[in-house]
């Protein structure tokens, strides 16, 4: 089978792989370079368990073709803790019982990471849009909103810290 090199951006390292053109960034990711945080868990984009963040952007990772994201800084789910640190929802989210199978954890993570980044204080409204782009087929939604509300007194609290006891 024709294989083309490309690089890739992922998790901070520069990663070089031959790969199928049409390779989807999933299969790379999950095949090629061992990362299976990343779920495939339907066939028509529509549950959001393979979501990464390319330039901090949620992206559906199941229909990226791998080799258009080469210039594009990608972060899977094993990426997300800074320097080994949990982000506040990934903390948030064990503690308010947001994950049962966990099936759909990552893509949760990738996007509520997402909007937490872009807006560290959304309303009700925009958390429940942000919920709504991702499936769950166990927990019915609740744990996963308290997780997001949980990561977001948790960020309120750290902000209102000095900066020393950070
Ligand atoms: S696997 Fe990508 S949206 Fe379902
Ligand atoms: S926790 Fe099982 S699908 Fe969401």
């Amino acid at each position: 089978m024709h294989r083309e090199l490309i690089q890739l951006d992922i998790n901070g390292e520069r990663r070089e792989l031959a790969v199928p053109p049409q390779k989807v960034l999933l299969d790379v990711l999950r095949e090629d370079l061992g990362l299976t945080g990343s779920k495939r868990g339907c066939d028509d984009s529509s549950c959001g368990a393979c979501a990464v963040l390319a330039d901090g952007v949620p992206i559906l990772a199941c229909v990226a073709i791998a080799s258009c994201y080469q210039e594009t800084r990608i972060i899977t789910v094993e990426g997300l803790a800074v320097a080994g640190e949990p982000t506040p929802i990934q903390t948030a989210y064990g503690e308010a019982g947001g994950s049962q199978c966990g099936f759909c954890t990552p893509g949760f993570m990738i996007a509520i990471h997402a909007l937490l980044q872009h807006n560290p204080n959304p309303s009700d409204e925009e958390i429940r849009e942000t919920l709504s782009s991702n499936l769950c087929r166990c927990t019915g939604y609740m744990q996963i909103y308290e997780s997001v509300r949980l990561a977001m007194r948790r960020m309120e609290a750290r902000s209102a810290q000095p900066a020393a006891v950070r």
